[in-house]
C-alpha cells in the first residue's frame, strides 16, 4: 500500500455499522460492484471490513464529499446502526490504491483477536489509535 500527497482539504472517516440478517455475502459484493465506480468518480477512496455481524469502513477523500457519502451509506437499509469512530483530517490517504478493497474477517482460529476487539468496538463505539492500525494491517 502507498500513500500519497493531499492537494485540498481530505478527512478519513471510520464507521462500524451491524449488518442485516438480509444482507449475505453477494448482496456485499453488489455493494462492491457499485461503490468502486462511485467511489473511483468522487476521488474517494477506502476499506470495507466485515464479519458474520459488523461492517467497519474507511473512507478518504474530499470532507464534503466523504460526508454525503456517509450520510446516503446510513440510510441504506442493508445495515443499521452505523456510529462514527472517527473523522479526522489527513495529510495522507491509508487506502490510496483502492476506490474500495472488501475483506471479510473469517471467524477462525486466526482471526479471534481481531473479532474480538472488532465486538468490543460495537458494543461500546469507541476505538483507540492502536485499534484502528490493527485492522488498517488486516486490510491491506
Ligand atoms: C456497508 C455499506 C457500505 C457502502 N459503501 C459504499 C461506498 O463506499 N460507496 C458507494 O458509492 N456506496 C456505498 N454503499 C452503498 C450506498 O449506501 C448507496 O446504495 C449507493 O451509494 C447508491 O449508489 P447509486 O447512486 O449508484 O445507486 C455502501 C452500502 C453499505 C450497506
Amino acid at each position: 500500500m502507498t500513500t500519497s500527497l493531499i492537494e485540498k482539504d481530505e478527512i478519513q472517516l471510520v464507521y462500524i455499522s451491524e449488518r442485516c440478517i438480509s444482507t449475505d455475502d453477494a448482496a456485499i459484493n453488489k455493494i462492491k460492484l457499485r461503490a468502486e465506480p462511485n467511489n473511483y468518480r468522487r476521488n474517494i477512496t477506502g476499506a470495507l471490513l466485515f464479519t458474520e455481524r459488523y461492517f467497519l469502513q474507511y473512507l478518504e477523500g474530499e470532507a464534503a464529499v466523504v460526508d454525503a457519502l456517509y450520510a446516503s451509506i446510513c440510510r441504506d437499509k442493508r445495515h443499521t446502526n452505523a456510529r462514527v469512530l472517527l473523522r479526522a483530517p489527513i495529510k495522507q490517504r491509508d487506502f490510496s490504491r483502492w476506490s474500495l478493497g472488501v475483506k471479510k474477517l473469517l471467524d477462525n482460529q486466526e482471526n479471534q483477536d481481531l473479532i474480538a476487539v472488532l465486538n468490543m468496538i460495537g458494543q461500546a463505539s469507541k476505538v483507540t489509535e492502536s485499534q484502528l492500525d490493527w485492522f488498517k494491517l488486516a486490510l491491506k
